[in-house]
């Protein structure tokens, strides 16, 4: 293995009913409490009054910051800054998915840089570490998908620019997070398809990244690659099973919480590419760009680099069910890609461009590899020339 530091200090509250806690977590904090939300649903799923009866249980004002989109802008980053800071708030508490959780990330580093310091130039875009004692972050989560909630990442989007990023910090790390998977019963068929292919994905870029030694980070992948694969399932099969909710809840939270990548190089590639696509067409999810360009990544990467051949391989039989007996890791790696790819048709993900509205010319594909988001790992060295 890798050497490594793991540090994960994000405090989960995890069933039906844990929002109560708000209250407790609220009153430990000076000032009011700056809500931030996204489009509504988390009106429509409970998440919103369970919260605001907390906070009044704590006696709290609160502000808020609402209508945060999917792929979150920049700009609305900025309002929340400057609301932060006009009402002097003591805890940020993002209700909702991974967009409301990445935009109350940037609010509370926006708010705890330098008046003289530009929150985009000097931290997002250059990767500057963040500044410790930022305002702290609470969660109250509503997909199953990002892993934000237990870690120092955010990703955002600057319209102006066209550049969608990812910005990795430790004072970043939520203090707490709420996991009810009572709030996931109202995410639609596509919703639902986007977050477990999101962390399935994540997965993937840690188990798939060398080194390939014998590393507990790898079995513990592999059950957890098995395991969303069930409750995937189980959650398009009754989208109100709560057994198969809670199971989805803790995969995406295990699949991108740093366990894993421990020992392991990473490789984030797929994203990076992800990231180009929806920084151009911000109304392409992020599981959906994922579902396209994840199984053609995996396709290139196993034949044009000899050492992810075996990993590609073992991906196959451990995770797909491909029988090892008289075949070659190359042919293994090809139809255990091929079970992937299919198992996405089947739940009714998006496998091309066209199907998410992107056009596939050779122009347009030009502006995309532009715009990707430079997330490295063990194959990036891989296709530079024809990126
Ligand atoms: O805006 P509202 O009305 O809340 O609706 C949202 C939104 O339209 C809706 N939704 C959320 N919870 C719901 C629900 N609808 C019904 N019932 C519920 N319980 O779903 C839509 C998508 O929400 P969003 O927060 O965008 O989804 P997700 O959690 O998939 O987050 C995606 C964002 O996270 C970033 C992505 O790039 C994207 O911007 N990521 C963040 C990561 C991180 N911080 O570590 C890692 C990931 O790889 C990812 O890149
Ligand atoms: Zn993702």
């Amino acid at each position: 293995m890798q050497d490594f530091i793991f540090h994960n200090p994000v405090k989960i509250y995890f069933g039906k009913g844990q929002a109560s806690h708000v209250a407790e977590e609220a009153a430990a904090c000076e000032g009011p409490v700056l809500l931030v939300y996204g489009g509504g649903s988390i009106k429509r799923n409970g998440a919103y009054d369970d919260v605001i009866r907390a906070l009044a249980a704590a006696g709290k004002q609160v502000v808020e910051l609402a209508g945060v989109t999917p792929n979150p802008r920049l700009d609305k980053v900025l309002e929340g800054v400057a609301l932060a800071k006009e009402h002097g708030v003591g805890l940020i508490l993002a209700v909702g998915g991974g967009s409301a959780i990445d935009c109350a990330k940037f609010v509370a580093l926006g708010a705890g840089i330098g008046s003289d310091e530009d929150l985009w130039h000097d931290y997002i875009e250059s990767g500057r570490p963040a500044p410790e004692g930022l305002i702290p972050l609470g969660v109250v989560l509503t997909t199953a998908a990002t892993g934000s909630e237990m870690g120092d990442s955010a990703v955002v989007t600057n319209t102006a620019i066209a550049r969608k990023m990812g910005y990795t910090s430790f004072p970043l790390m939520p203090r707490f997070s709420v996991l009810d998977p009572s709030y996931l019963t109202t995410l639609g068929r596509d919703q639902t398809n986007y977050g477990f292919v999101d962390m399935f994905c994540h997965v993937c870029e840690q188990y798939l990244s060398l080194p390939s030694d014998d590393n507990l980070s790898d079995e513990l992948a592999e059950a957890i690659m098995r395991h969303i694969l069930r409750s995937w399932r189980a959650c398009l099969a009754d989208p109100s099973d709560y057994t198969a909710r809670s199971n989805a809840m803790w995969d995406s939270t295990m699949a991108l919480n740093r366990i894993i990548s421990r020992g392991k190089e990473t490789d984030w590639v797929t994203h990076g590419i992800e990231h180009g696509i929806s920084a151009v067409h911000p109304e392409v999810a992020h599981g959906a760009g994922l579902a396209v360009v994840h199984p053609h990544w995996m396709k290139y990467v196993y034949r044009a680099t000899p050492e992810a051949t075996g990993r590609f391989a073992r991906f196959a039989c451990t995770v797909w069910g491909v029988d090892p007996t008289g075949r070659t890791e190359a042919e293994m790696a090809a139809e255990g890609i091929e079970r992937y790819s299919d198992f996405l048709a089947r739940m009714g993900c998006p496998r091309t461009l066209a199907e998410i509205g992107v056009p596939a010319d050779d122009a347009h594909l030009d502006e995309l590899a532009a715009h990707h988001d430079a997330m490295g790992g063990s194959y990036q060295h891989v296709g530079t020339a024809e990126a």
